[in-house]
């Protein structure tokens, strides 16, 4: 039997946990063989709701799941973490922009940067969720000077499923049967969905779909899907954002396929000509948890307008939280 991982995950009282640590729970992760415990981070006033979540986790009678610990102590919950599932951050509601969330969540990332720095796995992942989930894994990691920026990442691979959804149904194939869509930059309405480089089978996604359906459905429909499920629902997207946490996680810890890329805000190392130090979401494959950036892929000048758009943004929301950067 292999030992036990530890997998912290905050805001575990929350919509997209109620979702995400089910999934954890069955063994969607790392698969039926892996032992998981689950360190469950909330704060005070949730804890009876959390206390709740953790009798269906155990009514599951999950088998890998190996035992759970829940705290609202950043510190007990990142121990020895080998995953970190940030969630825990207000939602948006239909008037706001998420960046208009950075003041009111800014300050947890500070905290909960320093408590992994301190008490987690030297080979942490850490993936953020809550939003603007770029700039709060920068603060998270920019607290965590012990630990490398590799250890972090943040979301954007709901975006990416979304790219590849919108695409698989415009030309009438499987998801499965459709790579390398990207997503450039933030997680925000400046984000860049790119099919330039996609296939369909062998066939050049843009030839088939055409420019003008590319830039004025696409893209907006991809920038403006989170929105446009709080408009919906009433209430941001939980199961579809829980189902790519595990998608992102998974594709970090186990690899990417063979011959296919998918999309994580990652440090930037300057790739691109993006500014190096902003977490910028890149098309990436994965090998033995190495994250590597995508290279040599040619960007016309339409492109380039748009990944610069939206690298302004994080540079934006990075002056606005300076103060937070240590
Ligand atoms: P929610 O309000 O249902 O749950 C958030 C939970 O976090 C609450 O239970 C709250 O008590 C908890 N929390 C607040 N502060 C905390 C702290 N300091 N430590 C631990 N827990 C804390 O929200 P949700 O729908 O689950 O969404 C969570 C976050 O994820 C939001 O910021 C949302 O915008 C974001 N999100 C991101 C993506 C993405 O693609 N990156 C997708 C969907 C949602
Ligand atoms: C999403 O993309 O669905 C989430 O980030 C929620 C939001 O605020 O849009």
């Amino acid at each position: 039997m292999k030992q036990p991982v530890h997998i912290a995950v905050t805001g575990a009282a929350g919509q997209i946990s109620y979702s995400l640590l089910f999934r954890l729970a069955a063994g969607a992760l790392l698969g039926p063989e892996q032992p998981i415990i689950l360190h469950l981070l909330e704060i005070k006033p949730a804890m009876p709701a959390l206390q709740g979540v953790v009798m269906e986790l155990q009514d599951c009678a999950s088998p890998v799941l190996h035992g759970i610990e829940i705290t609202d102590d950043p510190k007990v919950a990142f121990k020895d973490a080998d995953y970190a599932f940030l969630v825990g951050a207000r939602p948006r509601t239909a008037d706001m922009e998420r960046k208009d969330l950075l003041q009111v969540n800014a300050a947890i990332f500070s905290v909960q940067g320093k408590a992994l720095n301190e008490v987690a796995s030297r080979n942490v992942k850490v993936l953020v969720i809550g939003n603007p989930a770029n700039t709060n894994a920068l603060i998270a990691l920019s607290n965590a000077p012990d630990l490398k920026p590799e250890n972090f990442s943040c979301m954007t691979r709901l975006d990416h499923n979304r790219a590849l959804s919108q695409v698989a149904e415009k030309c009438g194939v499987l998801v499965t049967g459709v790579k390398n869509v990207i997503i450039w930059g933030n997680h925000s309405g400046t984000q860049y969905p790119d099919i330039h480089h996609a296939k369909v089978k062998d066939q050049d996604v843009l030839a088939l779909v055409g420019h003008d359906w590319f830039e004025n459905t696409f893209i907006p429909t991809v920038q403006q899907r989170g929105a446009t499920v709080i408009k919906a629902r009433g209430q941001s997207s939980a199961a579809s954002a829980a189902n790519a946490a595990v998608d992102q996680m998974k594709a970090w810890a186990l690899g990417t396929e063979q011959g296919k890329w998918v999309s994580m805000g990652i440090y930037s190392d300057g790739s691109y000509g993006i500014e190096p130090g902003l977490m910028y979401s890149y098309p990436v494959t994965v090998t033995d948890g190495k994250i590597s950036i995508v290279q040599g892929l040619h960007i016309n000048d339409f492109s380039h307008q748009k990944m610069l758009l939206t690298e302004t943004e994080l540079k934006e929301e990075r002056d606005a939280i300076r103060a937070l950067l240590a």
